[in-house]
């Protein structure tokens, strides 16, 4: 197989060579379907070491859910040797969910008679109208439902028209469960009949009364072109390296991030990426009380993600990626443009006005933007690396799309759903995303300390109560490792390399700066918080292990829980100058707003890893004038 590099995506041929693997191998049925195709990357000595052109092996996970079977599988296959290298049974939880598992809930939902009768009850004649969501059951399969069966969750909307936006008219009150493994919808529970919202919610151009008139153009252009360059999935950007694949549950992901100073590579993240997200809702509705969707292992967003429009999604001089993808009948399937890359411009990079000297100097920031979105049910996610060229990165998560919604009377909004339309409430929520950080900083032997600052007290060193200090404290053990932000003493935390010294004698770090994101509100006896421990933290450590990928566990789909984080660190092993991964949970709590309806606007959240010492002066001097700025009165 003609691959470049062994972190590149699988292709399409290599993917149906895999379901031909396992379907030869005869361990599954014709009833199976696919929740998608997971790379396993080769050892990183192997990925370190690798030079074009020299054999590696080429190693795929497809996993789904054979019905016949009534269960869940993991199937682990050689592409180099052709061959099945294992194959299980999961014995607990189950495959994300597929679109077949999408599309097999809408139909059984609306061929059932008594979901028929409670659309009836509520005067709705015309079916077709009828928009049903499906849900993961997450924690809370009725206990009427032997546990491992398949089981959905079904809600349903009213739509105006057949393009109408449905969760204008939430069908209130009807909650399906559906038995995947039977073919069988098992329970329709009716809380009471509440009269569906009149007004519609339609956002699209058309629907609006009066479009702005006063919208003059920006055009961006890069006559000469764009100033990275790109082989197969290898980006080269202002001196920043790396590579570029998308994960079918966490979506985007850079692999072997490094920066070029003084002629030589020095790597900063091995690979990073989400790792999994959780949306947590607070409402007391038993329409919501049980929702907190984990969008990654349970939803699969990564096989959601969006094709992208140029002029539309993204503007300028733009570089795609497409994604080859396993869809749920065994065929794979190309997204094209699935990710993309551009330069934008940022402003100012750094500025001084010498009053005296009479000169002026300053540069333009320019970033390089990553990004990927994805249509989880009524949500979008957007997740936008950034790399600066002070060496800088970032990451920004971008939420839109639609709120979650439930019909009320005039005056039916509550501290845990607020008004947000009439007759529409929306209940409170989190998004608590989980990042997956492999940190090899300057080499993968690293360290990580938490900084925190401190005030001193009064005495004869302070005697104005004015001293504060940055102070550090390592973090050696896992179960010391478990912290969350705190703005109020500018916590951040700094990975290091103990044996990498700068200038000055002090060993080079990176730098993870949080914002002031929550952690999950669910009780820690909650469903919630057992099957989605990571959020309970924002910041967790661990030493490297090449099965430790998932934050809340491999299939977490309709599983109890206590899997991903909570389990690799239960032995409390050492992160002190090991082969660290960092693993950083951001977010926010969303008590949503008129303003959010009837289409959100973006709303942020992230957290950016920046070098201290890792450079021993800032890197971007070099970075010369604008064009038009030169300084006429510069330093002879
Ligand atoms: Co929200």
């Amino acid at each position: 197989m003609a691959h470049i590099h062994p972190l590149d995506p699988f292709t399409v041929e290599e993917l149906q060579v895999a379901v031909k693997i396992l379907s030869d191998s005869n361990k599954v049925s014709e009833a199976v379907h696919f929740a998608g195709a997971f790379p396993v990357e080769p050892p990183k000595k192997i990925v370190r070491r690798f030079v074009s052109g020299t054999p590696f092996d080429r190693e795929v996970r497809l996993r789904g859910y054979d019905r016949e079977h009534s269960g869940s599988f993991d199937a682990h296959i050689s592409l180099t040797q052709l061959k099945l290298i294992s194959f299980e049974w999961v014995s607990r939880g189950h495959s994300p969910l597929s679109l077949t598992d999408y599309i097999r809930t809408v139909e059984l939902v609306k061929d059932d008679p008594a979901w028929q009768t409670a659309m009836r009850k509520r005067g709705i004649e015309d079916l077709s109208l009828v928009q049903v969501d499906p849900w993961p059951a997450g924690g809370f399969p009725p206990s009427d439902v032997p546990e491992g069966t398949r089981v959905m969750r079904a809600i349903s909307f009213l739509r105006k028209h057949p393009k109408g936006n449905g969760y204008a008219r939430p069908i209130e009150g009807v909650m399906v469960y559906v038995d995947l493994e039977n073919e069988r919808v098992f329970r329709v529970d009716d809380y009471g009949v509440v009269p569906i919202p009149t007004e519609d919610g339609d956002y699209d151009a058309a629907s609006v009364d009066r479009l702005r008139e006063d919208l003059r153009p920006i055009e961006i252009t890069q006559p000469e072109g764009p100033s990275f360059t790109v082989e197969g999935y290898a980006v080269e950007w202002q001196k920043w390296s790396f590579r570029v694949s998308l994960h079918p549950t966490q979506g985007l992901v850079l692999h072997q991030l490094g920066y070029q100073d003084d002629g030589q590579l020095r790597s900063i993240l091995y690979r990073a990426s989400l790792s999994d997200m959780v949306v947590p809702y607070g409402d007391v509705s038993p329409m919501h009380s049980w929702k907190h969707a984990l969008d990654g292992s349970e939803a699969n967003m990564g096989q959601f993600v969006n094709s992208l429009k140029l002029g539309c999604d993204c503007i300028g001089e733009i570089q795609y990626f497409d994604a080859v993808l396993l869809g749920s009948s065994g065929e794979p399937f190309t997204v094209s443009n699935a990710i993309c890359m551009h330069e934008e411009d940022y402003g100012i990079l750094w500025k001084h006005t010498d009053l005296q000297g009479g000169t002026v100097e300053v540069r333009r920031s320019r970033r390089l933007v990553i990004s990927a979105v994805h249509t989880v049910g009524n949500y979008e996610y957007g997740f936008f690396w950034y790399l600066y060229m002070d060496g800088t990165i970032q990451m920004e998560v971008k939420l839109t799309g639609i709120v979650g919604v439930s019909a009320v009377t005039f005056d039916g909004g509550t501290d845990t759903a607020p008004l947000i339309a009439p007759q529409l409430a929306s209940p409170v929520h989190q998004h608590l995303f989980c990042f997956r950080l492999d940190f090899e900083v300057d080499g993968a032997q690293n360290s990580i300390v938490e900084l925190n600052i401190e005030t001193d007290p009064i005495g004869p060193e302070n005697p104005h109560g004015t001293v504060f200090r940055c102070k550090a404290t390592p973090l050696t053990r896992e179960s010391a490792a478990k912290r969350n932000v705190d703005p109020a003493r500018s916590r951040s935390w700094k990975v290091m390399n103990p044996g990498v010294s700068n200038q000055l004698g002090v060993p080079v770090a990176y730098k993870l700066t949080p914002q002031g994101s929550p952690t999950m509100l669910a009780h820690n006896s909650s469903p919630h918080a057992r099957r989605a421990g990571f959020a309970k933290h924002n910041l967790w450590v661990t030493p490297y292990s090449p099965n430790e990928l998932a934050a809340a566990g491999e299939f977490t789909n309709l599983h109890p829980g206590g899997t991903g984080l909570p389990e690799y660190t239960a032995a409390d092993r050492s992160i002190e100058n090991t082969d660290l991964v960092v693993w950083h949970t951001v977010g926010l709590t969303h008590v949503p707003r008129p303003e959010d309806w009837p289409v959100m606007p973006v709303e942020y959240c992230g957290f950016m890893l920046q070098p201290v010492g890792f450079f021993n002066r800032n890197p971007a001097l070099d970075v010369p004038p604008p064009k038009h700025c030169e300084n006429k009165q510069a330093n002879k």
